[in-house]
């Protein structure tokens, strides 16, 4: 009865509230400086919202692009998104703090952040021919079922994130891409829940790192293992923070990485969980940085 009675209380509160999806990115700082995002759930609404650096999108809702949506333009930037106005200017290695609302994220699941060159203005171009790399990507921390994830991170600092854009990048414009993946439904076909959000970024530097990347469209798919699998029961791997452009960055050079013994291993499921074929992956497995490109 007691059950019964808080079940009713939860869809109360959820038809009360009109919560149907979970949240955007409400702004983010870059050096103190506050740019406003594109709020998806006011500025529809308003005759003249203002020129923001989020792009723009349809998720009225505060909802999500489903796996089944992956290899269609959704995936780049959300439902039916178009070019921010505006741009953040950002120094190579810079952080991007990102606030997201509202206050609290509920679900458990990774965090990622993607840059992509715009080769030329981000206002205009075509989001369709933009390659993505991926900055940083963050899944399970530690535990198990469900266990303490990166979501737990960004929950814990008040629905923030913070991401360092690479001190080497090449000066150009970019759109930073990030992204949680909502896997507390993920045991069902189509139940994981992606929230990308997009930023441009007009960065400056003296570095020359031009990172390969892929279309947004291949970034995941529907059955990938870190995408279509129980939370809450499938045997779970550590996973720590790594950055793949630095990955990236050992395979062009051939050279060691932090003078850490570093092993390539190819594709293998069942013992690298999550991620790992997300474009260029590196991480700490025992104490080897374990790298990957791609699909390999
Ligand atoms: C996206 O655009 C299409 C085509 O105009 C439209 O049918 C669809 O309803 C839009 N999606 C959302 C979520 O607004
Ligand atoms: C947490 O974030 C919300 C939403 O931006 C903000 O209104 C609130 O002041 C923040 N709380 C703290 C303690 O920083």
């Amino acid at each position: 009865m007691a059950q019964k009675l808080a079940n009713l209380l939860v869809s109360a509160l959820t038809v009360a509230t009109g919560v149907v999806g979970h949240g955007h990115v409400n702004n983010i700082i870059v050096n103190g400086v506050y740019y406003e995002g594109y709020d998806p759930t006011s500025f529809p609404y308003q005759p003249n919202p203002p020129i923001v650096v989020g792009w723009t999108a349809a998720d009225t809702d505060n909802g999500f692009v489903s796996p089944d949506a992956y290899q269609s333009p959704d995936i780049i930037c959300h439902k039916n998104a178009t070019n921010a106005r505006g741009h953040a200017s950002v120094k190579a290695g810079d952080s991007v703090l990102f606030q997201w609302v509202p206050v609290p994220w509920p679900h458990p699941g990774p965090v990622l952040d993607y840059l992509a060159n715009c080769n030329g203005e981000c206002e205009t171009v075509d989001k369709t021919t933009l390659k993505f790399f991926k900055i940083d990507g963050i899944g399970l921390l530690s535990g198990a079922n469900p266990g303490n994830w990166a979501s737990d991170v960004l929950i814990a600092n008040n629905n923030t994130w913070v991401v360092q854009i690479p001190e080497d990048l090449e000066t150009g414009n970019y759109v930073l891409r990030h992204e949680i993946i909502a896997l507390h439904s993920a045991e069902e076909a189509d139940g994981a829940q992606n929230y990308p959000q997009c930023f441009n970024l007009a960065v400056t530097g003296t570095g020359s790192l031009q990172p390969t990347g892929v279309l947004a469209t291949e970034l995941y798919q529907e059955s990938d293992p870190g995408i279509l699998f129980n939370i809450y029961t499938s045997p779970l791997t550590h996973q720590q923070r790594h950055s793949s452009w630095q990955c990236q960055h050992w395979r062009d050079e051939q050279q060691n990485f932090n003078g850490a013994e570093i092993n390539v291993i190819r594709h293998n499921q069942s013992q690298f969980f999550l991620y790992h074929h997300y474009v260029g992956t590196c991480w700490h497995r025992n104490s080897d940085l374990v790298c990957y490109n791609d699909r390999d």
